[in-house]
């Protein structure tokens, strides 16, 4: 939440900053502002309400002046609506000092409260202002940024990335940050800060993590990185693994469409180089997870929010079922507000696409606490998430930059699924026949995705016919059960439609007294093939459905002639085995939330009052 941006260097600041600003739009989207140094020594400061485009209109109509340093901010509203006054860069007293965060200042009433009482002035709703007013103050005291930046950091309670420049000091950018995200980029003559490497991997591939409760200052020729109290430290350097092609929208309609047909290049690369010999092993977990800490869990505790808990449910049925290990999967947030019961051989396992999700990175923190071992299962190098863990699985879905997550779901499962076969193995309760099928089943499955892609025009053209739909219930069982949940988490989000996902069984319990005449229900329907004869109870539940006027839109295994007299529609999956399914379906379901959100005129990528990443509790 909040996309941030810094620049020292040579080339012009505005360009780099909004060019940034572009590539981290996904993470908030109420307003957006620059500020930089001009070469006569003052502070250009530009910023509106409204997407970053109102203010790109702006710039082009009144360039900033040329400039060698700046700031660049995105927000998504906490404290005080988003209007221009609220809108990041804020500024000192005398207007020579600007300072963008993210994240909440926790005790920003008592700061306001003194400073009003000095006589200062706000001219925004924000807790934001509290720092920059303070950070002005301390520099006319100190007449250093870095130095004062550090005084004011240290007063500062809760979650915040800052970054502030000085008029009097041109070439520097200084950074701080407290669980919210801040990464270096690090250039020949230049340096750059970002939210996450997207701000800056057009110019450089080379990052530097900074690590919690740690400043950084930026200069054209380097940069230093300290304590919040001053004490030097080592950064830890990496090599981004995408180049900035891989974060742009290229040819596609939305950055949504794009990141559903990268699916299955996504599974590709997450199963790279963890199978050997037909098997999964994860060398990469053993520093935190060596086999005998894994052969002695007695329970696994996943934890995630919204798409990401999601994927856990599919990971729980997988799991279980290889490793013979009880898991439960948890929302974060709900998770370290109940005194969870954890142990030392609790393994707790993260999942999370941005790795800086404020409630899972709180939760895995806790669980620590506790004594529990973590492994982050995670989508992005050099995030919070992995870092704060014993151990990561790195999904390799390259960047996802439309809000709604797609391509990270499905790598998540398939990670959750490689660690089922990794545990099951090291435990000796999977036989080794058994696992090489899952394996290729897994392997199997970027090539049945890709023809499952295929049905795009008739997936669009059910949900153009849907668009004025108010209501749609999606159903399944077992492994669809998750798969329900996440088709009705994608239309709620992008096309702004009541959505509710049901465990098919559930139905009678309860949730039948909403089918009306012409009411739509998505069934996931198992195959036919399945030993546990869910697929005779699934369409008997069809038809209970049906014969009080539901609309049947089934998605259903290719062959399976047995739901074809019970409902209205159907759209086909490839044969898989019946844990892989849900990951065939899902894409359908992805593509008909994407598709009807479009037919509705909404933005696909970017939907109202959403961000990606929420960095905030
Ligand atoms: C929904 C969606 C969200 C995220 C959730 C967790 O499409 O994207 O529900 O899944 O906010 O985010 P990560 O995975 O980054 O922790």
């Amino acid at each position: 939440m909040c996309g941030i941006v810094g620049y020292a260097g040579p080339r012009d600041a505005t360009d780099v900053l909004v060019g940034g600003l572009k590539r981290l739009e996904y993470r908030g989207y109420d307003s957006a502002g620059v500020a930089v140094i001009t070469p006569d020594g003052s502070l250009a400061v530009h910023k509106r309400a409204g997407k970053l485009g109102v203010l790109e209109r702006d710039l082009q109509r009144s360039p900033m002046p040329q400039s060698a340093t700046g700031i660049g901010h995105t927000r998504w509203a906490t404290h005080g609506g988003p209007t221009d006054g609220n809108a990041h860069p804020h500024l000192g007293d005398d207007g020579r000092l600007a300072l963008i965060h993210n994240g909440i200042i926790e005790n920003f009433a008592p700061l306001k409260e003194e400073l009003l009482a000095e006589g200062a002035e706000f001219t925004s709703e924000t807790d934001t202002e509290v720092a920059a007013l303070l950070l002005g103050r301390e520099f006319g005291r100190t007449k250093d940024l870095l130095s004062a930046f550090r005084a004011v950091v240290g007063r500062l309670h809760g979650a915040f990335t800052l970054l502030a420049v000085h008029a009097d000091e041109p070439g520097l950018v200084v950074g701080a940050r407290r669980n919210s995200p801040l990464v270096v980029g690090l250039g020949e003559g230049e340096q750059f800060l970002g939210s996450d490497v997207a701000a800056f991997v057009q110019y450089t591939r080379r990052a530097m993590a900074i690590g919690q409760d740690q400043i950084v200052a930026i200069r054209p020729d380097g940069i230093e990185l300290t304590t919040f109290d001053g004490e030097p430290v080592q950064g830890e350097e990496y090599e981004v693994a995408w180049d900035a092609a891989a974060a742009e929208k290229g040819g596609w309609s939305s950055f949504m469409a794009k990141e559903i047909s990268e699916e299955p290049e996504a599974l590709e690369q997450t199963l790279l180089g963890r199978v050997h010999d037909g098997l999964v092993v994860l060398d990469e977990i053993g520093g935190g997870f060596p086999d005998d800490v894994l052969r002695s869990v007695d329970r696994i505790v996943l934890l995630g929010a919204g798409t990401s808990a999601y994927s856990g449910l599919l990971g729980k049925y997988t799991i279980e079922k290889w490793a013979g290990v009880p898991v439960e999967v948890e929302l974060a947030h709900e998770f370290r507000y109940r005194d969870p019961v954890l142990g030392p051989n609790t393994l707790v396992a993260s999942i999370s696409q941005s790795g800086e999700t404020m409630d899972t990175l709180m939760a895995v923190k806790y669980a620590r606490e506790r004594g529990a071992r973590t492994l982050s299962i995670c989508n992005t190098q050099g995030s919070t998430i992995p870092r704060e863990s014993d151990a990561v699985l790195y999904t390799r879905a390259g960047p996802e930059v439309a809000v709604a997550s797609t391509k990270a779901f499905t790598a998540q499962a398939v990670a959750l699924y490689l660690f089922g076969l990794h545990l099951g193995r090291v435990r000796g309760v999977l036989p080794d026949g058994e696992s090489r099928a899952m394996v290729a089943e897994l392997q199997a499955l970027p090539e049945k995705l890709r023809q499952v892609l295929t049905q795009g025009d008739e997936v669009r053209e059910m949900a153009r016919q849907m668009s004025d739909t108010r209501s749609v219930l999606f159903l399944g069982r077992h492994v669809g059960y998750p798969v329900a949940l996440e088709g009705a988490l994608k239309l709620k989000e992008l096309a702004y439609i009541h959505a509710e996902g049901f465990a098919a069984g559930e139905l009678k319990h309860g949730p039948i007294a909403l089918i009306e005449p012409g009411q739509r229900v998505f069934v996931i329907v198992p195959s036919p093939r399945d030993t546990s004869s869910l697929h005779p109870k699934v369409v008997s539940n069809i038809q209970e459905i049906r014969a009080r006027g539901a609309y049947v839109l089934a998605i259903a295994e290719e062959g399976d002639v047995a739901v074809l007299p019970y409902a209205d529609e159907v759209l086909r999956i490839p044969l898989a085995g019946t844990m892989f399914e849900p990951l065939l379906a899902v894409a359908l379901l992805q593509q008909f939330a994407m598709e009807l959100a479009a037919a509705k005129g909404l933005d696909v990528d970017q939907p109202r009052n959403l961000a990606k990443s929420v960095t905030v509790e």
